[in-house]
């Protein structure tokens, strides 16, 4: 049973899927804090609802982000987390704290990664007229959206979709492949070789 951290921003939709996966039993892990940096946010009030031990930390309330960082660590270190998991955490972690959770640290972006990293990449699918978007679980490494590929979907765009069609689309995928990422993870069949993610049995 992994022990695993979710740090999450806004909605937690993504923090959802991967509560429901450990209620049915598909995701042998245990969630043991939710962590948001924003106030509100409704991932924490999912975990609420699930019981799942939920902190907002203020950024803000921190003069360096250093210190905001040291207060990450300090809170994943008490609870013996092996996975960090971040669901729309829209924060870019340093490399020092990246450094401290080599290959730890999980992400979910929705795109095809390399394209359009960075935020409204959905919305940069649609004005690119790319034919294919999706979504990429990875780890993170030092760069931003940058780390070994886990899984990714595919998601065709439409020629009349809107952003947010292609983003509800995208989002039904990264509600599937995110838990099945973490399910490979918790079974010990992700090895990274020469910068690549193997999946050991398939
Ligand atoms: C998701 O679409 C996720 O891929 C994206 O934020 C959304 C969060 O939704 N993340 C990023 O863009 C990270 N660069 P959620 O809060 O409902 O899971």
């Amino acid at each position: 049973m992994i022990k695993i951290t979710v740090f999450a921003s806004g909605r937690g939709s993504n923090l959802q899927a991967i509560i429901d996966a450990v209620s049915s039993g598909y995701l042998p892990a245990e969630i043991c804090l939710v962590v948001s940096d924003r106030e509100g946010a409704e991932a924490l009030s999912r975990a609420d609802r699930a019981g799942i031990t939920n902190k907002f930390i203020d950024p803000k309330s921190f003069e360096e982000q250093a210190d905001f960082e040291a207060e990450l660590l300090a809170e994943l270190r008490g609870v013996g987390v092996e996975l960090v998991v971040l669901a729309g955490f829209m924060r870019i972690l340093s490399a020092d704290f990246v450094g401290e959770f080599s290959n730890k640290i999980i992400n979910i972006h929705p795109s095809l990664l390399p394209a359009f990293k960075g935020l409204e990449a959905q919305k940069q699918a649609v004005e690119y007229g790319v034919r294919y978007s999706g979504c990429t679980v990875h780890f993170v490494d030092r760069g931003i959206d940058t780390g070994p590929i886990i899984l990714q979907a595919v998601v065709e765009v439409k020629e009349d979709d809107s952003v947010e069609d292609l983003a509800a689309r995208i989002l039904e995928q990264e509600h599937r492949i995110y838990p099945r990422a973490i399910k490979l993870i918790a079974e010990d069949r992700v090895k990274i070789e020469g910068g690549r993610v193997i999946i050991e049995g398939g």
